[in-house]
């Protein structure tokens, strides 16, 4: 089996695009199975487990040996080199809402790098992808991201853990951070945040306490389109803080996140 990186992105991409039609059919036919997971505002529905169910399913037929990680059941065991991270629906509250933000987040990671990613937006079907090496894309456009250079002129988006305890510390560091940037924004769908900041339409995204499922698709798209994607105090993209910024205002805001301890706290 292949661990070229176009090919899996081609497998990546077919399982993704069945994913999302699964998420969006039964969300047109209302929410059912809602129960919550660490906290009472962490919401999983009976779409969450069937989507990531079938993307198992469905790598199982065409890549038998790979081993998966995904949100609602884990990882599967085994030693393969080609590991795959799906997030079945990123963005659960929107897709709770009927908010048209949330995607089927697929990436293939070999020896531990991930090296193809797709992000698919299942309310609209707008596509993100990337190959490590080989660019960023929406559909067939190759993306770049913004040239902000001015940190105080950066429209940054963000996101919040579901942990009372987390999100204080989180509120308290944007507290400081809105007098410092042009705006924040919050979608709630990480993947897709990433994936907006690859083509500019925000400057730049930090979130702490991500779960792998949450950045690996588009922590690459966005570091193939150009950005910076890693954590404060230069350790890597992870649980503790994920930056991804233009290279001329990571470095700010990397410094400004580590100033106001925004990796610290719970
Ligand atoms: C969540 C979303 C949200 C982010 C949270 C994630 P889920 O993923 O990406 O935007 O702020 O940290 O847990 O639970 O909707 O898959």
């Amino acid at each position: 089996t292949t661990v070229d990186p176009a090919g899996l992105l081609a497998i990546a991409v077919t399982v993704a695009r069945e994913a999302a039609d699964t998420a969006r059919s039964m969300r047109a036919e209302g929410v059912s199975g809602v129960t919550t997971k660490s906290t009472d505002t962490d919401v999983v529905t009976a779409a969450d487990r069937a989507v990531e169910r079938q993307v198992v399913a469905a790598l199982g037929a065409l890549r038998p040996g790979d081993t998966v990680l995904g949100e609602e059941y884990g990882g599967t065991d085994g030693d393969a080199r080609v590991r795959w991270v799906v997030d079945p629906i990123d963005g659960t509250v929107n897709y709770l809402y009927g908010l048209p933000q949330y995607a089927v987040s697929l990436a293939a990671e070999v020896d531990g790098v991930a090296v193809a990613a797709v992000v698919r937006n299942a309310a609209t079907g707008d596509e993100w992808t990337a190959t490590l090496g080989g660019g960023a894309f929406r559909g067939k456009k190759r993306l770049a991201a913004s040239a902000q250079t001015d940190l105080a002129q950066a429209l940054v988006a963000t996101g919040f853990g579901y942990d009372a305890k987390r999100r204080a510390h989180q509120a308290e560091v944007l507290t400081r951070l809105i007098t410092r940037v042009r705006d924040i924004r919050r979608f709630g769908a990480a993947s897709l945040d990433l994936c907006l900041a690859a083509e500019g339409g925000v400057d730049a995204y930090f979130e702490k306490g991500l779960n792998p499922w949450d950045h690996a698709a588009g922590g690459l798209i966005a570091a193939e389109a150009g950005l910076v994607v890693g954590g404060l105090d230069g350790r890597p993209a992870g649980l503790d803080m994920l930056v991804a910024a233009p290279p001329a205002i990571f470095g700010p805001l990397a410094d400004l996140l580590s100033e106001f301890d925004a990796a610290g706290g719970p």
